[in-house]
């Protein structure tokens, strides 16, 4: 691990990063992360207490907010005019290390990339919308741009186009909430997350459909019913959903792989953001084995491990929506003892 030991940053400058980090997606705005803070870095551990085991068993998706949580700071501290040098899974016998990222101040802080400026504000306006997309096709200019993005982070973002992979895509969807639907033990979890919001953890109703079904072919997972109206859908009449369906994939399936996955998620729903665009993560279909192996060999081709499910479009207007809760920052800060 680097060893740098010039001057200490700005104690507030990077409480103030992680502030702004924190509103990174994260499954059923669970948070699962911590962070461990010295004069000269910051380290990112999985918080396991905040893991959903009947619906995350595998802790994909646990580890792909993380993944979004430390890209997310990557953007806040650069933004702040910090440099940060990123050590992933740092510690091979502390599996929940996910990060070690170390810190000094950048040369000339009048210099932050306005791109970094531009994310920075963008973590702010995005929200997770669940709601019916419009019709406009989403440009292929902005396609190619979210798939840079992607690629910058590690990971490759497919396009679900044609009409089999979609088909395909959509059945594994509606097959995998058939499945966990059935479990009890899936049920008391979706329902103890969800509908309401508790010392900042979990998804409240004002961000979740009164009526999910008609998303998109059924795309919208069925939480507990919140009060947010669909919008009124490509063709005007209640129905239908012009989300463009992308795929994240990895060419391995370990930590490392989830990890860098959520950097690239929360790169591309970013960049999306600034472009305008609504997002939806959609984990569902990847959360149960057999319809993750549907989409890994009959979306993706069985060459690529799928991460993470994405709608892009454009929303229906009217209000911005509002903004899911977070914990307190200060409950998810330790310092690094001296
Ligand atoms: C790994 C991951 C999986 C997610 N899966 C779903 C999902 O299947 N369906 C959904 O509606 N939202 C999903 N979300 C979105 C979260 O519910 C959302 O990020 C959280 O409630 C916070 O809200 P916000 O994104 O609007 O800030 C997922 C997010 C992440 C990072």
């Amino acid at each position: 691990m680097n060893q740098y030991t010039g001057p200490a940053v700005d104690e507030r400058t990077v409480r103030a990063a992680i502030d702004l980090a924190s509103r990174a997606p994260s499954v059923h705005n669970s948070q699962p992360w911590r962070w461990v803070v010295g004069p000269r870095s910051v380290h990112l551990y999985a918080d396991l207490r905040r893991w959903l085991p009947a619906t995350d068993a595998d802790g994909r998706d646990m580890a792909l907010s993380c993944g979004a949580v430390l890209h997310h700071l990557r953007v806040a501290l650069s933004a702040a005019g910090l440099a940060a040098e990123v050590h992933r899974l740092p510690n091979p016998d502390e599996g929940d290390h996910l990060a070690a990222v170390t810190l000094r101040a950048a040369k000339g802080t009048g210099a932050v990339a306005e791109a970094d400026l531009g994310l920075a504000i963008a973590i702010s306006e995005r929200r997770t919308d669940r709601r019916r997309y419009g019709s406009w096709d989403v440009p292929s200019a902005f396609v190619d741009e979210m798939v840079a993005r992607a690629a910058e982070q590690g990971a490759v973002l497919r396009v679900v186009s044609d009409g089999y992979s979609r088909r395909v895509l959509l059945g594994a969807i509606r097959d995998a909430a058939r499945i966990q639907e059935s479990d009890p033990r899936y049920r008391a979890e979706t329902a103890a997350w969800t509908g309401m919001a508790v010392d900042g953890l979990g998804v409240p109703p004002r961000n979740l459909l009164r009526d999910p079904v008609g998303t998109g072919g059924d795309t919208a997972r069925r939480f507990t019913p919140g009060t947010l109206d669909q919008g009124p859908g490509p063709d005007g009449e209640g129905a239908g959903d012009g989300a463009l369906l992308l795929v994240l994939g990895t060419a391995s399936d370990d930590t490392l792989s989830q990890l860098r996955a959520g950097e690239a998620a929360s790169a591309v729903m970013l960049h999306a953001t600034r472009l305008g665009l609504a997002t939806c993560p959609l984990s569902q279909p990847l959360e149960v084995g057999e319809t993750r192996i549907v989409v890994r060999d009959r979306v993706l081709g069985g060459t690529l491990s799928p991460q993470l499910v994405l709608r892009v479009g454009w929303a229906p207007g009217g209000k911005p929506l509002p903004a899911t809760p977070r914990r307190a920052v200060d409950d998810t800060i330790e310092r690094m003892p001296r």
